[in-house]
């Protein structure tokens, strides 16, 4: 296929009306609206679950101008019938419905409780890339099973992983005698559990991938159809709703009194949808990991019953038509608030930041290969392919630097008024930060972590590089030589603990106005600059990805040194990652299960296919056309004919 034909495929009609004439998302769909909870109710005597209840249905208005959409869900029966929880005669024998709903299944096995605990040496210095690359030679030669080191050693290593494995499984949550999830952190020394006692849809992705690896499928999938339920639950801050498709930031299972019942309770989800939580932001990477969870959920299990049912293709297209949705940016890039995902503080991330973008583009992809195809999508499908290029052309293009791009940014013009403009930002060379100028290495470069009208945050920030490697958003030379950087600046990204959340962190004045003075993320803390343990399950999935595991091996190497003695913090603090953080949770659940994702990745690399996603031919194509119609080499209203709208 030539390239123009490709492209016309993957940009035609390149200025959709989204939605409009979908019929999935027509006006005269009803929607199931739960202005009561999800529950289910239990005797104090005779324990027994009973339906679901779900109120009246109802019908939402148009969100948001400009939109001729009207979201609405349309309700599988089928999913009404598996809500069902039937009468059982004890809780943990919870009954199975066979057949259509067999899905409140609670199959965890039991544990191998193990009660060693291991006192490790201390912390294991980055010697050099000598070194490094010695190891990668050890490494793949041991058939990339990390077998580095001696059998005593092997020993604790294991115990380590049962420990994990023992605490990862007492986190999981149960709802209706169902595991759905698992709580951010059991800390038995923390009195003030504040919302650590939450599911949170973002931490829970490593433990799903940890229970998916391990051939332990129901708690994924239960913790999938709970949540999409949770998506269509009616919110408000002050009267205002956010955009239908949001997903909640985390939920809790409550046990409540029973309505006019004493001797009753019943279990209620509970969502969070920001409008409780610090800060009062909306969760915009919630949807995106769902996505992306559902996909792997998918490729793991084998299971595609998940995610063809009608609900779930509907709250598909539910997050995409947020994300989708017409706005005032010129850039394809999500525009968000501050705090928006991991970093869910004001840390001067609002705008564009790479994370949510990294992510976007990957749920993209994910979702795309989800999509029944079928008339109805065709609109949707076409909005999804033209923005998959235009983000990845801006992230790639505009996003990447380097030595070399940065001695160009250092020699930009400024008040370029043209279509030619070479500096479109706009950004004044003296944005250049010193430290950055001593710490580019020679090889290697980044994505930096946010770009907007005369402004380029040039902070490395660690999980939207990591994602971008593995979502393809980065090309292959870029994805290497991230890497290459995070190998160039071991010291400063891994240290005694892997790995920095960003880099550098923010200090003085800077750190007074972005962060507003805020104590919890002082330099070196925390958001700012801290270090976290979870991150190490995105590094393997990345360094699987381009063929480097070695990389994630030496990372998990030094984890493995003291986060089990540690009691598994949330975060450390400090420049080298020295100090458990000072407000930090122990046993926090994603640095279990990042941890475990890790080592079961590395055991068997092939299985990092669930989370990767490449870019296929069409995009490709379509991606190589945009770069020789780059308005950088030819530009003007001349050839308006010629670029694409993106
Ligand atoms: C903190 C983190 C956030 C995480 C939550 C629960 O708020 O910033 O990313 O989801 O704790 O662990």
């Amino acid at each position: 296929m030539g390239t123009s034909e490709a492209v016309l495929q993957v940009l035609s009609g390149a200025a959709p009306r989204l939605f409009s004439g979908d019929p999935y998302f027509s006006a005269s769909d009803s929607r199931c609206a739960f202005k009561l909870p999800l529950k289910c109710s239990s005797r104090r005597a005779s324990s027994y679950l009973q339906f679901l209840q779900y109120s009246s249905v109802q019908q939402y208005g148009v969100q948001g101008m400009g939109s001729s959409f009207s979201g609405s869900r349309k309700v599988d029966p089928s999913w009404l019938h598996s809500c069902k929880c039937q009468k059982a005669e004890s809780v943990s024998g919870v009954t199975t419905e066979d057949g259509n709903g067999a899905w409140f299944v609670d199959n965890a096995k039991k544990l191998n409780p193990t009660d060693s605990m291991v006192n490790a040496p201390n912390v294991l210095e980055f010697q050099d890339l000598q070194q490094l690359k010695q190891e990668k030679e050890v490494f793949t030669s041991s058939g990339g099973n990390g077998a580095l080191r001696d059998t005593s050693q092997n020993l604790n290593i294991d115990s380590i992983e049962d420990e994990a494995w023992e605490l990862l499984r007492e986190s999981v949550t149960y709802y209706c005698g169902s595991p759905i999830g698992t709580i951010a952190a059991k800390d038995p020394t923390s009195s003030n559990m504040l919302n650590y006692d939450q599911v949170f849809i973002r931490d829970f992705i490593p433990s799903g991938i940890a229970f998916l690896l391990k051939g332990e499928y129901d708690i994924v999938r239960n913790f999938i159809l709970h949540t999409l339920q949770l998506q269509s639950w009616e919110k408000t801050m002050d009267c205002h709703s956010p955009g239908q498709g949001l997903m909640p930031a985390s939920f809790k299972v409550r046990t409540v009194p029973l309505d006019g019942d004493d001797s009753a309770t019943e279990e209620v989800l509970d969502p969070d949808f920001g409008e409780a939580a610090i800060g009062r932001v909306a969760p915009v990477d919630s949807g995106l990991w769902w996505i992306i969870l559902l996909r792997a959920y998918g490729k793991c299990s084998g299971d595609l019953s998940v995610q063809e049912r009608v609900d779930v293709q509907t709250g598909i297209k539910m997050i995409l038509k947020l994300c989708l949705a017409d706005g005032f940016d010129m850039f394809p890039t999500l525009l968000v608030t501050d705090g928006p995902c991991m970093i869910d503080r004001r840390m001067g991330i609002h705008g564009h930041p790479l994370e949510i973008q990294a992510l976007f583009y990957s749920a993209l992809l994910c979702a795309r290969e989800m999509l029944a195809p079928e008339d109805a999508s065709a609109d949707l499908l076409q909005a999804l392919n033209n923005r998959l290029v235009a983000l990845s052309f801006h992230i790639r293009e505009y996003y990447w630097i380097d030595l070399r791009k940065l001695n160009e940014i250092y020699r930009y013009k400024t008040e370029e008024y043209s279509y030619d403009a070479v500096n479109k930002f706009n950004i004044y060379p003296d944005q250049i930060p010193p430290w950055l100028v001593e710490w580019m290495p020679n090889k290697g470069g980044y994505l930096i972590g946010n770009l907007q009208p005369a402004h380029m945050d040039f902070r490395f920030f660690s999980l939207g590089n990591l994602w971008s490697v593995v979502s393809s958003i980065a090309t292959v030379d870029q994805s290497h030589a991230i890497l290459d950087l995070i190998e160039a600046k071991w010291t400063d990204l891994v240290a005694d603990m892997p790995f920095k959340i960003c880099y550098p962190a923010l200090e003085g004045q800077e750190w007074q106005i972005i962060t507003g003075s805020d104590p919890k993320n002082t330099p070196w803390s925390y958001h700012n600059a801290g270090s976290w343990p979870t991150l190490l399950w995105q590094l393997t999935v990345a360094c699987i990805k381009m063929n480097r595991p070695e990389i994630a091996a030496r990372a998990v190497e030094i984890a493995e040194k003291r986060i089990s003695r540690d009691k598994w913090p949330e975060y450390y603090d400090t420049k080298r990652a020295r100090f458990i953080g000072k407000q930090s949770r122990l046993f926090q659940t994603w640095s279990i299960a990042g941890y475990l994702v890790a080592k079961l990745l590395l055991a068997d690399p092939s299985k990092a296919k669930i989370l990767i996603t490449e870019e296929d031919s069409a995009l490709v194509n379509a991606f190589s056309c945009m770069i020789s119609a780059n308005p950088r080499r030819k530009r003007g209203r001349k050839d308006s004919k010629q670029t694409y709208i993106v």
